[in-house]
């Protein structure tokens, strides 16, 4: 690892902090990411990386013993960059004033450039509509800039949205540049790890082939099970894995009855097919629907999900002879809503089942090999491992399945309606040939029955909700704009063709403040 040139990213719990880091990778930036109280100031001295992030988070820096940036940090020579409350903590410690908002600002805010400043530097391409698009989230402000800052654009509520000290390389915003929502945020990234002097000497070959060498150091010549749900991830996984280790890995498919319709005879199809992976097909519907009866909390499904899951793999992998290892395809995005990545102190948002349902002492050692990639860079691994497009191209598809597109009591009888009514909307996705410009596409089925009229009958039904998001990872996503038409014929096939289904709505919340799926 330390052949790269590196950048440090000191985490001080944002839940998008991860996204910091992606966006470097795409410019082939090598970044670590440490929660700040693991970074002293003898090691900044003694490695010093070439430059430095300070992510956001969710404190404050006007309470009593909120988190710090070490000191040695600020007298490295290294360019730095504070974003939200890593600006916050800039100014704290270098001399300014930061104060408990009565503005807060979440979500679109424009950021206008402040008379007198060249925009060169890591402004360079700024501006050039005459203001900025960004995605705030911060409650807290700077009211007073430290000694050698000066403003370089201002937002409604942010007098200091963006602010420098060019003569020691210090750089910080309000606002996230690292989220999709802040368009030109990209911009101010790549001119602040030029201005580094960054060359861009990281690639995705090059994370594959550090994997392999990975997972053949952690499995020796031990036995991996894994996990295979048909889905990108778990694709990937099991290829990347079978490269490393050959037969000594077994794939298991387990079917807990929540999976959509169809996919438990394509999944085992496709592996036994296309590859030559020895799967174990699995039924537990009985086992997982049993003890999913009564239970309608949230937290509650995942977790239970998560637990079974580990008992049934515990099982095969006794059965299979001898595995120690399981490997799953989790993601960073599975992990930074559970806990914070790497131990910082981000809030939990919901239990991923990959993650939250984790017993403390499951018996095996687990492998996951795509635990620090976004969705996109998992379908750019496995393009780079030959898999199938129509793999790759597969809307994400949750651990727990369709227990969390169930909100209440999931019953057989409201799985089967959803499933039916998910066929019938991704067909009509996939016949106006909009399958692939959608992150993805599913349906929920409400815990609500409504009362429509069909001919001459009243029925009495339930209502459920599409969803349909655009996303680049998974961390913010908009609403899908489909045409009143395609939405108006779309109702008209479901309730036509799904028994059980007499109301349809649209559900059009962005992530933040919603998540994608409903539970
Ligand atoms: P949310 O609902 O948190 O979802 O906005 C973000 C993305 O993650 C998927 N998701 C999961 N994937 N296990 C998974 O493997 C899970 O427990 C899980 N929960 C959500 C979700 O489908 C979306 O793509």
């Amino acid at each position: 690892m330390t052949q790269h040139q590196r950048l440090l990213i000191i985490d001080f719990g944002s839940q998008v902090t991860q996204l910091i880091a992606r966006r470097l990778r795409e410019l082939g930036v090598f970044c670590e990411i440490r929660p700040y109280q693991s970074v002293t100031d003898a090691e900044l001295r003694e490695t010093p990386p070439q430059a430095v992030i300070l992510s956001g988070g969710p404190d404050s820096v006007t309470r009593d013993g909120s988190p710090r940036a070490p000191q040695a940090l600020f007298q490295l020579g290294v360019p730095v960059l504070g974003i939200c409350y890593g600006q916050q903590v800039m100014m704290e410690q270098l001399g300014g004033r930061v104060e408990v908002g009565h503005h807060a600002e979440y979500g679109r805010a424009f950021v206008s450039p402040a008379p007198g400043h060249a925009l060169d530097g890591i402004f360079a391409g700024l501006f050039q509509d005459g203001r900025e698009e960004v995605w705030m989230s911060h409650g807290d402000r700077v009211t007073a800039l430290a000694p050698g800052f000066q403003v370089i654009g201002t937002s409604a509520n942010a007098p200091f949205a963006m602010i420098a000290d060019e003569a020691r390389r210090f750089y910080a915003v309000q606002f996230h540049p690292e989220v999709h929502h802040s368009p030109n945020g990209r911009i101010l990234l790549e001119n602040f790890v030029r201005l580094a002097g960054f060359t861009g000497d990281w690639t995705m070959a090059g994370y594959r082939d550090e994997a392999i060498r990975r997972i053949r150091e952690q499995v020796g010549d031990g036995k991996v099970i894994c996990g295979l749900s048909g889905g990108v991830d778990s694709s990937v996984a099991a290829v990347l894995i079978h490269e490393a280790i050959g037969d000594q890995l077994t794939c298991v498919f387990v079917d807990h009855g929540l999976l959509r319709q169809g996919e438990a005879e394509e999944v085992v199809t496709m592996f036994r097919d296309n590859y030559n992976i020895p799967l174990v097909h699995a039924d537990e519907s009985e086992l997982f629907l049993g003890a999913l009866k009564g239970v309608s909390d949230p937290e509650t499904k995942r977790k239970t999900i998560g637990r079974l899951f580990i008992d049934v793999f515990q099982k095969h992998a006794a059965e299979v002879g001898g595995a120690e290892f399981l490997a799953q395809g989790t993601l960073y995005p599975d992990v930074i809503e559970s806990v914070s990545f790497s131990g910082g102190p981000s809030v939990t948002i919901k239990s991923h089942h990959n993650v939250g349902g984790l017993p403390e002492k499951m018996g095996l050692k687990l492998v996951e090999p795509l635990r620090e990639l976004f969705k996109d860079e998992v379908r750019a691994l496995g393009r780079e491992l030959g898999l199938p497009e129509r793999f790759i191209g597969r809307h994400p598809f949750p651990g727990p399945g369709l227990a969390i597109r169930c909100p209440g009591e999931i019953t057989r009888e409201k799985l089967e309606i959803l499933r039916r009514a998910d066929a019938v909307y991704i067909d009509q996705i996939r016949r106006h040939g909009l399958y692939d410009d959608i992150w993805q596409a599913f349906v929920a089925i409400l815990p609500v029955r409504t009362v429509g009229v069909m001919g001459d009958s009243r029925t009495y039904d339930y209502a459920c909700a599409l969803r349909a998001v655009t996303s680049v990872d998974g961390m913010t996503a908009d609403y899908y704009p489909f045409t009143h038409e395609f939405l108006g014929e779309t109702a008209t096939r479901i309730i036509n063709e799904v028994k059980g289904i007499n109301r349809v709505t649209y559900d059009i919340t962005s992530k933040p403040p919603g998540t994608i799926e409903w539970e």
